[in-house]
């Protein structure tokens, strides 16, 4: 016997940067949500916030996805419609010195989950993959049929799992998204959610927020010699309230009786540089951020921007947020919690 027979999202890693903004979203869609989270990297305290910003509220369930036995519970208490799956760890340079933890928990974590949904009949998931899938694109902009490789663990989890989600869907009953995202960034216009890395941030925006801030001393640019526009790396940032939209209107699409597994990438489709990024949060947020130029990091591609065509066709998504917005809204989150939620 069911505790809920109402239709529930289940939301794992619902605590996490974007997790968490993709709560409001849903809630303020109607949905009703559980999210699942073992908080390794997130804090609780972002799910209270998302239900002071909604006025709405979500169950949390404290778990693991690797443990297939509270999977079964809260299967067995809810009666879920879909799942929205963000659950995973996402560090780069983590993953090259922890593989096995990577495969762990991304790949077993996304195995047992998916035992589970096919056991309880629950076969429709929004899934995050990345634009790391894509490795080093030989054309721009990106578009979804563009081949796919990995250039590290983190990226090989994601590729495992689009292709397990591309597998199952033998069964016709399977509704998937790949949502490939480019560069989420920004936060909630009320400043109460936001990215709260644990350790030093690898990525620009929450680097040059904390610079910003004076916890971080300066910015590396990472090499000015590519062939861009100022010899800086170039990006396709995209505000984390534009993306999260995209998820609902992924569920919808997978709602609306589309089978099988689909593919979208999640970018503005316009890339900017290092230099460009660090100038407009100079200026908008009257804040200076000391820089100094050092070597290419490991890995890292000159330009990588999306063809977001697909999605904004299909999906009838745009993005609606500027660099601009972008900016003020990462700096807003960073002052109002210098310390993030703790
Ligand atoms: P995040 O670390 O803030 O959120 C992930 C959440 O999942 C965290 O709350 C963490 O505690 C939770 N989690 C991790 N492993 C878990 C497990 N085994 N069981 C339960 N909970 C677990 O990261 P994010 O930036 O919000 O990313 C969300 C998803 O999007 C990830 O899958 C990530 O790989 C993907 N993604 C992120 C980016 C980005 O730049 N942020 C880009 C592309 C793809
Ligand atoms: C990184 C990951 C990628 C992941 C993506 C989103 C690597 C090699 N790639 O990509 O797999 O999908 O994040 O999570 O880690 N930069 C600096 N100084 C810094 C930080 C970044 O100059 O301190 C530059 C980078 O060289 C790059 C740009 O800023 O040109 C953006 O970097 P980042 O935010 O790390 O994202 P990606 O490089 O796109």
């Amino acid at each position: 016997m069911r505790s809920y027979d109402k239709a529930h999202l289940l939301i794992t890693g619902g605590a996490g940067y974007i997790g968490s903004h993709a709560c409001i979203e849903f809630l303020n869609a109607g949905y009703d949500i559980v999210v699942i989270d073992n908080l390794c990297n997130s804090s609780q305290e972002s799910l209270n916030r998302v239900q002071k910003i909604t006025n709405k509220s979500l169950k949390f369930v404290y778990g693991d996805i690797c443990d297939v036995k509270i999977l079964k519970k809260i299967f067995s208490e809810y009666n879920f419609e879909a799942v929205i799956h963000f659950a995973g760890l996402k560090a780069v340079g983590q993953s090259v010195n922890k593989p096995i933890e990577y495969f762990n928990n991304n790949i077993i974590g996304t195995i047992h989950l998916l035992q589970v949904m096919q056991e309880s009949n629950v076969k429709k998931i929004v899934f995050s993959s990345s634009a790391t899938v894509y490795g080093k694109p030989e054309k721009l902009p990106i578009k979804e049929t563009f081949p796919r490789s990995a250039t590290n663990p983190y990226g090989r989890t994601k590729l495992i799992i689009e292709d397990m989600l591309k597998d199952i869907c033998v069964d016709k009953l399977w509704h998937v998204a790949l949502l490939r995202y480019f560069n989420p960034v920004g936060a909630h216009s009320s400043g109460l959610i936001g990215e709260d890395p644990r350790d030093i941030p690898n990525n620009l925006l929450p680097y040059v927020s904390q610079v910003a801030l004076g916890k971080l001393k300066r910015l590396s640019v990472y090499g000015n010699d590519y062939p861009t526009i100022d010899g800086t790396g170039v990006r396709d940032y995209i505000h984390v309230v534009d993306l999260v939209k995209a998820h609902v209107k992924a569920l919808e699409y997978l709602n609306a009786g589309n089978a099988g597994i689909h593919a979208w990438n999640l970018g503005v489709g316009k890339g900017y540089s290092v230099l460009q990024v660090v100038d407009a949060f100079e200026r908008l947020n009257k804040i200076k951020v000391p820089y100094e130029i050092t070597a290419r990091r490991k890995g890292d591609v000159a330009e990588c921007y999306a063809d977001p065509t697909k999605a904004n066709n299909e999906l009838i998504w745009q993005t609606e947020k500027t660099l601009e917005d972008m900016m003020v809204d990462s700096w807003r989150w960073q002052v109002n919690n210098p310390t993030g939620y703790s």
